[in-house]
């Protein structure tokens, strides 16, 4: 494998893209906004800088990093690409839509792998007429950092298939975990629940943010609360992850709390918002409980 696509330039996208250019892949960055585009290259460039400063790296290696990128506001470059990783937004009409194009310009032999946190990847490869090369690569964030990949079998992905990836995945210096497609695959099936749990926790006033948070972190050694956790996911995407859940199994123990569907409807989303259990200024980075939950 030598030439990438990465299909979405934002937080995962841009780290997906650095880790495989930094590892000396020919790395297409597409997204339709170049906005978007320009402000990860940025952001690629400060965390390459970075690690020129940790001397994690050398300045040429840095370099040699940038030049393997490119950007585009289109696919139509990305036919003869080895393998694609979507990484755009988590919407299901959008990933049908971009899986049928792709299914349609690329070369037989491209995989298609996507980054999908919730979304079933057996739904988005029958979406192609190449279920077999149809796969899960779920990176972590910050993906630079995370050495997980969750590599998601869809029900008709092949052997072959997963083999590649799982290797290709070792290359990247990750450690790749092999899962079946079923709702939440394994970390977020697990860790959704944790985090609803710690929602509930809170809502029927058993304990505050800060004493939940630190008898997690202090009890089990987690390095963060479930609570300063689901700020930094995202109380949209928790939620919305908890609702597949729920859906795909059908089990009340799935049911969001009432408490974190109320937050999101009304914009508290964590830090991407400023504000979730926790409130978040530019430039203060100790940790303060939102005055909603610190009376
Ligand atoms: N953020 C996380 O912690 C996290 C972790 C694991 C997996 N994921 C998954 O990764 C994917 C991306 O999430 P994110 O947090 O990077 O989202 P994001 O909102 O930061 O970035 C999504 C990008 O996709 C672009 N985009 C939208 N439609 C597009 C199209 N048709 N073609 C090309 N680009 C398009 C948007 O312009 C945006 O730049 C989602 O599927 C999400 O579930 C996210």
């Amino acid at each position: 494998m030598k030439d990438i696509t990465v299909i979405g330039a934002g937080t995962m996208g841009n780290g997906i893209a650095h880790v495989f250019a930094m590892k000396g892949f020919q790395v297409k960055l597409v997204d339709v906004s170049e906005t978007a585009l320009q402000k990860a290259i940025s952001t690629i460039s400060a965390n390459l800088d970075r690690m020129v400063t940790k001397e994690k790296i050398t300045t040429a290696e840095k370099e040699n990093t940038l030049a393997n990128l490119s950007t585009f506001t289109s696919f139509d470059h990305s036919a003869n690409a080895d393998l694609v990783v979507e990484a755009a937004t988590e919407n299901m009409s959008l990933k049908l839509k971009i899986f049928t194009e792709l299914d349609q310009l690329c070369n037989p032999n491209t995989i298609l792998a996507t980054n999908t946190s919730s979304i079933s990847i057996t739904k988005i490869a029958a979406a192609t007429k190449r279920p077999d090369k149809v796969i899960g690569m779920h990176f972590m964030n910050p993906v630079p950092v995370m050495k997980l990949v969750e590599v998601i079998r869809g029900y008709a992905t092949s052997d072959e298939t997963t083999k590649t990836i799982m290797a290709l995945s070792a290359q990247l210096d990750k450690i790749p975990v092999e899962v079946n497609d079923y709702p939440g695959f394994v970390a977020n099936r697990i860790l959704m629940p944790m985090i609803n749990e710690a929602i509930y926790t809170l809502y029927e006033n058993v304990a505050g943010v800060n004493e939940i948070d630190t008898v997690m972190k202090l009890g089990m050694a987690h390095p963060m609360g479930p609570l300063q956790l689901a700020d930094f996911i995202g109380l949209d995407v928790c939620l919305s992850i908890l609702h597949v859940l729920h859906d795909g199994f059908g089990n009340p123990k799935y049911a969001p709390c009432p408490l974190l569907t109320n937050m999101v409807t009304a914009g508290y989303l964590g830090v991407k918002s400023g504000e979730g259990f926790y409130k978040y200024e530019a430039g203060i980075k100790e940790l303060i409980v939102s005055g909603r939950f610190n009376k």
